[in-house]
């Protein structure tokens, strides 16, 4: 059987389709249990450190409910809170926190340094974003195709926009494991790193999905059992967003756009926060395809799901 205890949730690619299919299972579980409004005390006595470099609604309040609903106590450390990289040695903040609490939830700008918080606190960490990777945000979107859509294992996701940001990297990686036909689609200048995508046609072998990355909007939307985008500008990139609306505008994911899979039960995701105009507009964003705000919801159910399968 799989067990996860004291292990750290960085990247997709430190688990198995076993473990991803278990975290899954968890997330559907506790999701029923909160809309039966079962009382569960599961963190009682715990206590998570947040340390948040940059903004967020969903996935702190996912991970600052989540715990505290279950009896736990989590306390929320933005960079200006704590010496976070000035003044103090990572991995002595690190040490110190593995003394405080019994998890980090981390979100910031590089992936090392959720590499270093892991490797130098003794407790399980919790990648809630980097630049490279945004890993739990896979499970909720995959928790909403499950449920939208009855499986995970053959279905084309397709992600259109800057598929050289860490939504695209951590979508790929996630179908990879579970067997979707992923696509990546957007202009060359943004394709996503070939390292990654290499790593993942490798993963692909054994779990039968393919993976592909594409200019070409007819070819990759032919089909699609669900469309995704994400912002032009990811958090930190802001300066370049002028240039992105210039190289993304063929990629905006309308009404004209969602016509393009033949199909009429495709679905429509968006890991949020959402520039409608840009990336996406706001008829398809209102529209009965669009699960955007199931898949919000599914944060918390998801995220509880990652901290009972590594504290418990
Ligand atoms: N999807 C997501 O991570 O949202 P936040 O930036 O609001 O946490
Ligand atoms: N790519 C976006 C995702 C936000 C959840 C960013 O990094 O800002």
């Amino acid at each position: 059987g799989v067990n996860l205890k004291g292990k750290s949730f960085l990247t997709l690619l430190d688990f198995t389709t076993d473990e991803i299919r278990y975290l899954l299972d968890i997330a559907r579980q506790v999701k029923v249990e909160k809309r039966a409004g079962t009382p569960t005390s599961r963190f009682a006595g715990r206590t998570l450190a947040i340390v948040f470099e940059k903004r967020s609604t969903r996935t702190r309040t996912a991970f600052e409910t989540s715990f505290g609903e279950e009896g736990g106590h989590a306390v929320f450390l933005s960079k200006d809170d704590i010496h976070l990289g000035v003044k103090e040695d990572l991995k002595d903040t690190a040490r110190v926190l593995g003394r405080m609490f019994d998890a980090i939830a981390f979100r910031g700008f590089k992936q090392e340094t959720v590499e270093v918080l892991a490797q130098w606190s003794g407790v399980p960490v919790y990648n809630g974003l980097t630049d490279l990777y945004h890993p739990t945000q896979i499970l909720a979107d995959f928790m909403t195709i499950e449920e939208s859509l009855g499986s995970l294992k053959g279905r084309k996701l397709v992600f259109v926009g800057d598929s050289r940001n860490n939504m695209a990297n951590s979508l790929m990686i996630g179908s990879a494991k579970m067997g979707l036909h992923f696509v990546a689609c957007g202009p060359e200048r943004l394709h996503t790193d070939p390292a990654i995508v290499s790593k993942c046609k490798e993963i692909a072998k054994q779990s039968g999905a393919t993976v592909e990355v594409t200019e070409d909007v007819d070819s990759a939307l032919k089909d699609a059992d669900a469309v995704y985008t994400d912002v032009w500008a990811s958090m930190g990139e802001e300066d370049k967003l002028q240039e992105r609306i210039a190289l993304l505008k063929p990629y905006q994911v309308n009404a004209e756009m969602m016509k393009k899979t033949g199909k009429a039960e495709t679905i429509f995701l968006h890991c949020l926060p959402a520039v409608k105009g840009n990336e996406v507009t706001e008829d398809v964003f209102e529209s009965p395809a669009s699960r955007v705000f199931e898949e919000a919801e599914n944060r918390k159910h998801t995220i509880k799901a990652v901290m009972i399968a590594t504290l418990l």
